[in-house]
């Protein structure tokens, strides 16, 4: 029995299951984790939310084997790295891809460095790289700066760079596209996600235009991409020196899939929107409390993103008349637990009381 028969969906994989459309062959070793294949979560409360009857779906990336959509593209990237011969990865990183770098390398057995901007990376993520063992390198400076220092490094041909200026990621986070397809029957109307670096919007894209290509669908979305309101260099049409957010994913000011991202955008007929801090953090809370999906705050940007485009007179494209019925997807990124600083924040001291029934009536309010 051929051995990708053998396992699940879920086990194979992105290579194994979208092995025709992507740049490997069988001389390509497949360095996965099982990455991919992940829900598409129909949201009621949110389809409530959109009105005329449209329909309104969350693709959850975050139950990644790493807890964020970047293994889609690192299990693409390190399987070609090491059918040429690399010895070592390296990447600058927001948090997210020193994670799945990490980990990919750890699988792949050879060694991985990260760089990374000092202070600004979420906890949980910083815990990842360490848990699987990467070189960890922490500069003064953002993370624009350590992209920089990546690219530079990276031409000395001692190490892979898996960040998204790597084809191979773009080529593997493609498939998060097919697999909407897939499960759709077709392309949705509507596609919203956080940009950053922008090597998601880019890919998603090229991959709904590959299944168009293919005759696997009719129609393609319209791409939304929204950034944090203070790193917001596409929608603000200028490098921003100093950004900041609390979304500290997407704290990016001069992306470098910053074309690919407009032409995703442009050709698409669709938009690029900001979102405030204060929005960003209202919708991580209201997706975790009406659709029990936890996410980090960089993935909240794009359902504060949908409810802006819903309530927003100054939505950069809003949904107060868009066909009835239209479908709408929205990719949320990253686990919340990777970046829980802001919950923690808000969560009271638990202070304990006797172990008795009679007790815990009264606490709860019975
Ligand atoms: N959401 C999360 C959780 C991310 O980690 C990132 C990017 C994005 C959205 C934006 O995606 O860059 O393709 O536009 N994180 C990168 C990192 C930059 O280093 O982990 P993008």
């Amino acid at each position: 029995m051929d051995s990708t028969t053998t396992k699940s969906r879920r086990s194979r994989g992105v290579i194994e299951s979208y092995r025709e459309f992507l740049p490997v062959s069988a001389a390509t070793p497949v360095v996965s984790l099982g990455e991919g294949n992940t829900p598409l979560i129909h949201c009621p409360r949110l389809c409530e939310r959109v009105g005329r009857s449209c329909e309104v779906f969350v693709k959850n990336e975050a139950v990644n084997p790493t807890g964020s959509f970047k293994d889609r593209g690192m299990t693409v990237a390190v399987s070609k790295a090491i059918e040429h011969g690399t010895k070592a990865l390296i990447c600058a990183s927001t948090g997210n891809t020193s994670a799945s770098a990490a980990a990919y390398a750890a699988r792949a057995r050879i060694s991985c460095v990260v760089i990374l901007p000092a202070g600004k990376i979420a906890t949980g993520k910083l815990l990842q790289a360490f848990a699987y063992g990467a070189k960890i390198v922490a500069i003064n400076g953002n993370f624009d700066d350590a992209l920089r220092i990546v690219r530079e490094l990276g031409a000395t041909g001692d190490f892979a760079i898996v960040n998204s200026i790597n084809p191979d990621r773009i080529a593997g986070q493609k498939t998060a596209a097919f697999e909407i397809i897939d499960e759709m029957g077709d392309a949705p109307d509507f596609h919203l996600l956080p940009v950053g670096n922008a090597g998601n919007i880019t890919a998603y894209w090229a991959g709904y235009r590959e299944f168009l290509a293919k005759k696997k669908s009719t129609k393609l979305p319209s791409m939304i991409g929204f950034q944090a309101a203070g790193a917001a260099p596409i929608f603000y049409h200028r490098v921003i020196e100093d950004p900041d957010t609390i979304a500290s994913a997407i704290r990016i000011g001069n992306p470098a899939n910053w074309q690919q991202a407009r032409a995703a955008i442009v050709e698409s007929r669709g938009a690029i929107d900001v979102v405030s801090d204060d929005e960003i953090l209202a919708a991580q809370t209201w997706l975790a409390q009406h659709e029990g999906i936890f996410v980090e705050p960089a993935s909240a940007a794009s359902i504060a993103g949908l409810f802006k485009c819903c309530d927003s007179r100054h939505a950069a494209y809003s949904f107060q008349e868009i066909p009835e019925g239209s479908r709408i997807v929205c990719t949320v990124t990253g686990h919340g637990l990777k970046d829980p600083d802001v919950v923690l924040q808000r969560m009271r001291e638990l202070k304990p009381i006797a172990a008795t029934v009679t007790n815990v009536r009264r606490a709860i309010g019975l």
